[in-house]
């Protein structure tokens, strides 16, 4: 059944009911604080580092699941009658209930015996803080005397430390409280204040309070849940000031309703920051400036009102770089509208903080931020350009790199180290996404450090060569790449023979056998590596180009010798030399990603291997919900294959549907001209044409997941970590450029369409260097691929016939501002 429906006018996922089969998430935040927010108002926030600099206490894994928010709680004085109109943490009954995901903010609504409530919360452009203004109404026709206890717990800065060292950590709570008779009131959280920190948090409200708690015990009681807090029930404040134990945030408003009345308030919970010189007003009071400055600047509801305003206008403005028309709506909403807001989302997050990522594990990762700029760059060119620069300053001079670095520091992680030989080609595939789209080459010859090391540095240039030169230097005893200790596979690690419970399976590298090779990263060579010959080509260094093309075919050459098992590609050779991803393997015999990737890179299609591989991969591994990633599953575990055989059959990397690598056999598709097969690919995995399968599926129907259970385990079909997954990046190349075929090359932009045969048509308008392509594409011949004519502005145009894999036409770069109107005939 479905939970919802999508307002593709209003740019939202309408949530109808409370209890989604999880919570049901958006984010808050496009710049450096953001927030977490789920459908019943769950969730926490941080500025810049969700480790590090977290403002409020979230509970992962926590029953009831979802503990921990920004709530608001209401008790009807005369009645006694206490709720949450957002439903949790109370589970109160409702009378009406509804949430409204939008871009960058959301909407809670609901009322109870004739009291509506209305809440809305983003963080606003430019300023580090959350707002969430709320609004009651009176609908009855008697008058109300309403409480209202708002409510956030305070995390002590850093999460992981905030969850673990309570012998400290239950000491050192502080916390300054200024009710005012008029204005502002605030709490303010300066934990670690007075020595390290110049940094504190404010939850303030642009009105006068009858009272607080800003210590949890006094507030709830010590032996009660967020469900039945001492305080409302007695709908009395207890004015209560922490002192170590765990500093909390709740202001207490006494409100008079009259019949048909409402009254609006503006809740702020921000950041603050001090210079070292200017960190106190008095002894032992921070100085509050930039918080009253913050406070005040939000001090109205009009002035939230405009703050909400401008960012719809980013939101429109930056969704208009590419948007879609087309009968299919869930095709149109996922493509023009979410699958972009996801991009967006990895691009701030990578694979941080999320209801499945803590926060505290991961930073910024080599190969994921890469692959996540492919969704990005059209958006956000400028910070898709310096974060290039970020990710190659963790590169090492020999080409290799820190396989995940802070961003904070943007340094490199020493704990994780490097030896994933996978990550060095995905700088190429990033840095060649954002010249084709930008037209930068400029960005080569930008000096960027080696190991963060300003001595080492050398052009980005350098950085895709050292990239392109460690996957010819490192390879093994049938030519193709040595695998290190896992590919884009994190979990096959095959010189990683780990025994030991706890230990990590990637970074346990004891058997460098320098024999496990990847036929997976010789076909990422092979798609990437035309693309570090045009560059090369295009910034005159021909000796370079004349040798990395004899490099590809080389690997190519080592792909057809050793990596061909006869009916699809293998996936590797382990560290005795043993196929993987072969015939003769009992488990594991077909495995997705050198499939997708090798026919991707156009191998095998002039002889009818690459078909012979789809097929293959259609027959062993398609399911109804998508793809797995090998079968058959593992049943056993395998020390010389490490962690894909450690989970259960049907899970994560060991045969679940792994969603990220399902469009690379979109694309695969796409290249042998099948749209029918490339479009039935793309809409198994996504999640607008599940939206009424939720309760199997359980995961928001707006964004994709990283992973769906697949047919070997109980629940087939359930997806799991949704939101930061490369597959947000990958699903968005694959129907843009491949499937409705707009894709932007170095020369300008490609059309080449490939879409199913009952697809009438489409209209993409897409901004590119500086105008706007208005694109209308005809298909009422019921084609799969192919054009027969183009005009640009009325004019004809010339197009390409090469056979399925290569039809199109690239329209010019015309860089004048203007729009430009395309019109395609497929035939
Ligand atoms: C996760 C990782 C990614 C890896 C994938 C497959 O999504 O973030 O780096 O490629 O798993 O193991
Ligand atoms: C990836 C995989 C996950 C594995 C992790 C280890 O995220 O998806 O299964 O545990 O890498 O780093």
């Amino acid at each position: 059944m479905q939970y919802g429906y999508f307002d593709d006018d209003a740019r939202e996922y309408v949530i109808t009911r409370p209890d989604t089969p999880y919570p049901w998430i958006n984010y808050l935040g496009c710049e450096d604080f953001f927030g977490l927010f789920s459908n019943t108002s769950g969730g926490y926030c941080f500025y810049r580092d969700a480790r590090m600099l977290r403002l409020t206490r979230y509970r992962y894994n926590n029953v009831p699941t979802d503990s921990g928010g920004r709530y608001f709680y209401l008790r009807d004085s005369y009645t006694g009658d206490v709720w949450t109109p957002s439903w949790m943490p109370m589970k109160s009954q409702l009378d009406s209930y509804e949430c409204r995901h939008g871009m960058g903010y959301s909407r809670i609504s609901s009322s109870r015996n004739g009291l509506g409530f209305s809440q809305v919360s983003f963080v606003p452009l430019h300023d580090k803080c959350e707002i969430h203004k709320i609004t009651l109404t009176n609908d009855s026709n008697i008058d109300k005397y309403i409480d209202i206890f708002s409510f956030v717990e305070f995390c002590l800065w850093n999460a992981n430390d905030d969850m673990t060292n309570f012998q400290r950590n239950f000491s050192i709570g502080e916390v300054e409280i200024e009710c005012p008779p008029e204005g502002s009131s605030a709490i303010y959280h300066k934990t670690e204040y007075r020595e390290r920190r110049n940094h504190y948090a404010v939850w303030g409200v642009n009105a006068p309070v009858d009272g607080f708690d800003t210590d949890r015990q006094s507030f709830l009681g010590l032996y009660n849940g967020f469900d039945s807090p001492e305080a409302v029930f007695q709908g009395q404040a207890k004015d209560s000031v922490a002192s170590g134990w765990a500093p909390i945030g709740s202001h207490y408003i006494k409100l008079k309703l009259s019949a048909g009345e409402s009254k609006t308030y503006v809740f702020v919970l921000g950041y603050c920051e001090n210079p070292e010189d200017q960190k106190w007003e008095a002894q032992n009071k921070i100085n509050k400036k930039p918080a009253r400055a913050l406070l005040e600047k939000y001090s109205t509801s009009e002035a939230a009102d405009r703050a909400l305003d401008e960012l719809n206008d980013y939101w429109k403005n930056l969704l208009g770089k590419f948007t879609v028309e087309a009968d299919d709506e869930k095709m149109a909403r996922m493509a023009g509208i979410w699958n972009q807001y996801q991009c967006m989302v990895t691009f701030n997050m990578s694979r941080s903080a999320s209801y499945f990522e803590s926060g505290i594990g991961r930073g910024m990762g080599f190969r994921d931020s890469n692959q996540d700029l492919l969704g990005f760059v059209h958006l956000v060119p400028e910070r898709a350009r310096s974060r290039i620069l970020d990710i190659a300053a963790t590169q090492f001079p020999d080409g290799s790199a820190y396989h995940q670095y802070q961003p904070l520091t943007k340094r490199g992680n020493n704990e994780i180290g490097s030896g994933f030989n996978d990550d060095p080609l995905w700088l190429i595939c990033g840095v060649a996404a954002y010249i084709k789209e930008t037209g930068d080459y400029g960005i080569l010859n930008e000096k960027v450090p080696f190991n963060n090391d300003e001595s080492l540095a050398d052009t980005l240039f350098i950085h895709l060569k050292r990239s392109f030169d460690f996957t010819v230097n490192n390879k093994g005893p049938h030519g193709l790449p040595l695998i290190g200790r896992a590919d884009w596979n994190d979990c096959l690690n095959l010189n990683c023979f780990s025994k030991t419970p706890g230990e990590s399976f990637q970074t346990t590298a004891n058997f460098e056998s320098g024999v496990a090779e990847s036929v997976l990263i010789a076909a990422i060579f092979a798609f990437v590596g035309p693309d570090y010959v045009e560059i090369c080509k295009r910034t005159n260094r021909e000796d370079e180009a004349v040798y990395a093309e004899k490099s590809i075919m080389m690997m190519i050459e080592a792909i057809n010798n050793h990596g061909w098992d006869g009916n699809w590609f293998l996936r590797a050779y382990d560290a005795y030399g043993k196929k993987i991803g072969s015939n003769e393997c009992e488990d594991g015999k077909i495995y997705i990603e050198s499939n997708g990737f090798s026919v991707m890179a156009g191998i095998g299609i002039e002889d009818g291997r690459a078909a012979k591989a789809l097929d293959s991969v259609k027959e062993h591994l398609d399911t109804r919900y998508g793809i797995v990633l090998l079968q058959p599953a593992y049943k056993n575990y395998h020390i010389e294959l490490g962690e894909v055989s450690s989970y259960p059959p049907g899970y994560k990397e060991n045969a679940g549907i792994f969603c990220h690598n399902n469009p690379w056999v979109t694309i695969a598709e796409t290249r042998l001209g099948r749209g029918n097969r490339a479009f039935e690919t793309y809409t198994k995995i996504c999640p607008a044409y599940r939206e009424d399968d939720s309760d199997l599926r359980r995961m928001e129907p707006y964004v994709y997941a990283q992973m769906v259970a697949g047919k070997d385990a109980i629940r087939h079909g359930e997806a799991k970590n949704s939101w930061l997954t490369g597959t947000a990046a990958w699903t968005f190349v694959s129907i843009s450029q491949y499937i409705l075929g707009v894709r932007p090359v170095f020369d300008g932009l490609l059309i080449d369409p490939c879409i199913p045969s009952n697809m009438k048509g489409f209209t993409v308008t897409r901004h590119f260097r500086g105008a706007d392509y208005l694109i209308t594409v005809d298909n009422s011949a019921g084609k799969e691929k192919g054009i027969k004519s183009v005009t640009v502005d009325g004019n004809s145009h010339e197009t390409v016939h090469g056979g399925a894999a290569h039809g199109g036409a690239i329209i010019p770069v015309f860089g004048d501002g203007k729009e430009h109107k395309i019109i395609v005939v497929m035939g």
